[in-house]
């Protein structure tokens, strides 16, 4: 007689059940008993059945939430506190079960947000020697020159180092190289390599090379893989930059110092046969900025620096790479900037954001102004009088990679205080008028998830926007804690331009207030506010703010009431907030270690000098 199976409530009518269907009604029976031996799991650590088929819909995400493991005990201990996690009042762990949509399921702690695991920065080398013999102003541009290359490397994701004479003494092949009677620029050539290879595998760039192109450039992405099996150099960029494994950076430099004729090559790779470095034909999205290409690109600033260098020359030098870094940018996102604005009433909310989106797309001061990189000589130059588009939408946009956004992630008390126009909220007011919950996803990702979605989908495709790979890459998430002049010109690779007028000398077009950009608003509310509407909102964000972080209990209820009733929305003002204060502190934690050297100190003009400066090399 047939058997008659039921599988998941299915009636499967099979004369001979095949291996499959056996194989899964084991599986069944295995999952029934192990609920039956160790309890369900509980809500904390199972993955929403949304965001499996999401992970099963994107297979490509290089993460798919943690699959509960049915043998671990379902109360769990709060993961281990990491270094460096915490900044202010926010908090994080990184890790990779990040895209679950509620951090405290995983931290056990309201306030500490899972971030993605911090991404390995590739190191990039370069080598600056100190002569102190040269004028303080001359040593002062240089320094500015060293700034702006770690700024470009550091905002594509790598790790830039200064190196100096005293890493290519701790090299073991220096003592033949001091052997050698080598005419000065063989010998700075011989040491930069000493110095690279003591460090280990990774790029050595001059620092005049910076990386000019799109974050995810297929060059730039291969480079920050740090997965490099041959010595390679570059078509076209002679000694600008290569890359390597450690072990062949010796053997090169040893066949260079065999060389009986050294002294004859002008650089070390002259000295070595042609085939001990691999040639990689891919550079165009470095700009090296050599002497020929100066003399005959940049002719202005050819002539101002002059010989022996000028300070004026260099400083101009810097100016026109920020100008390019700038223009690459710009032309990377041709679309424009989109400010999220959801809501009513965000005038002032989004005030900052504008501002940052004014300073992108306003013209940076140039010797030559017009003037595209030396690697994208069709580039788009930036032009005062036909500014990048700025627009301010009610939801977040992600249709095409040439499009730029800034956000601005309120508390969910900010938010409803603004929209509502309410100066004190308080708990029966939150219950009986509040209606909707999570109404900032709500609207934020209305564009890409329609209406019908749960918040928490919502919060795992807005931390995607945030912090995934191509998220990172095409937007910025202003929180409550702002970013500062100088986060920005990390985040950006260059320094915005902020002050158009500073450099009066400057022969660049200066955007007076009638040609700063224009913003073109496409909200609802697009009538723009009154001075009194916008005096209102003023206060209601202070208020708001001060309630956020105020002591007395009264407000501290009702800030977790609100909290309480919007989850989602204050799980992504936790997760933004802790993903900026992590941006911060790893850079600042880097420039900790690298202080010593020079161009570290970050600031404009001026600080502390680095260790090149003070020991008088
Ligand atoms: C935005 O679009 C890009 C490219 O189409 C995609 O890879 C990315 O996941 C999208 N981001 C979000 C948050 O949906
Ligand atoms: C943008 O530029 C203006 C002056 O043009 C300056 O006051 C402001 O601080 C700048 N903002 C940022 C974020 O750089
Ligand atoms: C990182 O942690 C180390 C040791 O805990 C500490 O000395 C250092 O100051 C921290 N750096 C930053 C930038 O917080």
């Amino acid at each position: 007689m047939p058997v008659q199976h039921i599988i998941f409530g299915r009636p499967v009518s099979l004369r001979m059940p095949p291996r499959r269907i056996q194989a899964v009604l084991f599986l069944v029976f295995l999952c029934a008993s192990g609920i039956l031996l160790f309890g369900a799991p509980t809500s904390v650590d199972v993955p929403s059945v949304q965001q499996i088929s999401d992970a099963v819909k994107n297979p490509k995400l290089p993460s798919v939430p943690k699959l509960p493991n049915p043998f671990r005990p379902s109360a769990h201990e709060p993961p281990p506190v990491q270094a460096n996690s915490t900044d202010g009042k926010a908090k994080w762990y990184s890790d990779w079960t990040w895209r679950n949509p509620f951090s405290s399921s995983i931290t056990l702690d309201e306030n500490r947000a899972v971030l993605p695991p911090l991404m390995k920065r590739t190191p990039v080398y370069t080598f600056y020697e100190l002569d102190t013999k040269k004028d303080k102003a001359v040593l002062k541009a240089e320094n500015q020159l060293l700034l702006t290359w770690r700024r470009a490397w550091w905002a594509k994701g790598f790790k830039p180092v200064v190196l100096g004479r005293p890493e290519a003494e701790h090299n073991p092949l220096y003592r033949l190289l001091q052997t050698k009677k080598l005419k000065p620029a063989l010998e700075r050539d011989v040491t930069r390599w000493l110095a690279w290879g003591s460090m280990g595998s990774g790029i050595l760039s001059n620092y005049l090379a910076v990386p000019m192109a799109a974050y995810e450039d297929p060059l730039l992405s291969y480079l920050r893989r740090g997965d490099f099996p041959k010595l390679t150099r570059f078509e076209g960029l002679n000694s600008g930059l290569f890359y390597g494994p450690q072990n062949a950076i010796s053997d090169v430099i040893k066949v260079a110092l065999d060389n009986p004729d050294l002294e004859k090559e002008l650089s070390l790779t002259s000295a070595v046969p042609a085939d001990a470095l691999a040639v990689d034909n891919q550079g165009a999205s470095i700009a090296y900025y050599e002497p020929t290409v100066i003399n005959t690109k940049y002719k202005a600033v050819a002539d101002a620096l002059g010989s022996p260098l000028s300070a004026a020359g260099l400083t101009a030098l810097q100016q026109l790479i920020n100008a390019h870094l700038q223009t690459t940018w710009q032309n990377t996102f041709s679309a424009g900037i989109s400010i999220v604005k959801p809501g009513k009433h965000m005038s002032e909310l989004i005030a900052p954001a504008i501002d940052i989106a004014r300073n992108l797309t306003a013209c940076a001061a140039s010797p030559i102004p017009f003037s595209c990189p030396p690697n994208l000589p069709k580039c788009h130059p930036c032009n005062p009088s036909h500014h990048l588009l700025i627009s301010t939408l009610p939801v977040f946009r992600n249709s095409t990679k040439e499009l730029f956004s800034i956000g601005t992630v309120p508390h969910p008390y900010t938010f409803a205080s603004l929209h509502h126009q309410k100066d004190v909220l308080d708990p029966r007011y939150i219950r009986r008028d509040l209606k909707d919950r999570d109404p900032w996803l709500a609207f934020t990702t209305k564009e890409l998830l329609g209406t019908a979605v749960s918040a928490a989908t919502r919060v795992v495709r807005f931390k995607d926007a945030v912090a995934a790979e191509y998220g990172q890459a095409h937007s910025l998430w202003l929180t409550a804690e702002r970013e500062s002049h100088e986060d920005l010109d990390w985040i950006f690779g260059f320094e915005l331009p902020r002050d158009h007028v500073r450099d009066g000398k400057s022969e660049t077009p200066v955007p007076g207030p009638e040609r700063r950009p224009r913003v073109k608003e496409e909200n609802e509310d697009a009538a723009k506010p009154t001075e009194a509407e916008l005096e209102v909102e003023r206060r209601l964000l202070q208020k708001a703010r001060s309630a956020i972080n105020s002591k007395v209990k009264q407000q501290i209820v009702v800030k977790e009431a609100v909290e309480a009733w919007n989850l989602a929305d204050t799980e992504a003002w936790r997760f933004a907030r802790a993903w900026s204060a992590r941006r911060r502190v790893e850079r600042r934690k880097w420039e900790e270690e690298e202080k010593e050297f020079a161009g570290a100190e970050g600031g404009r003009g001026g600080g502390r000098w680095g260790r090149w400066f003070e020991r008088g090399r």
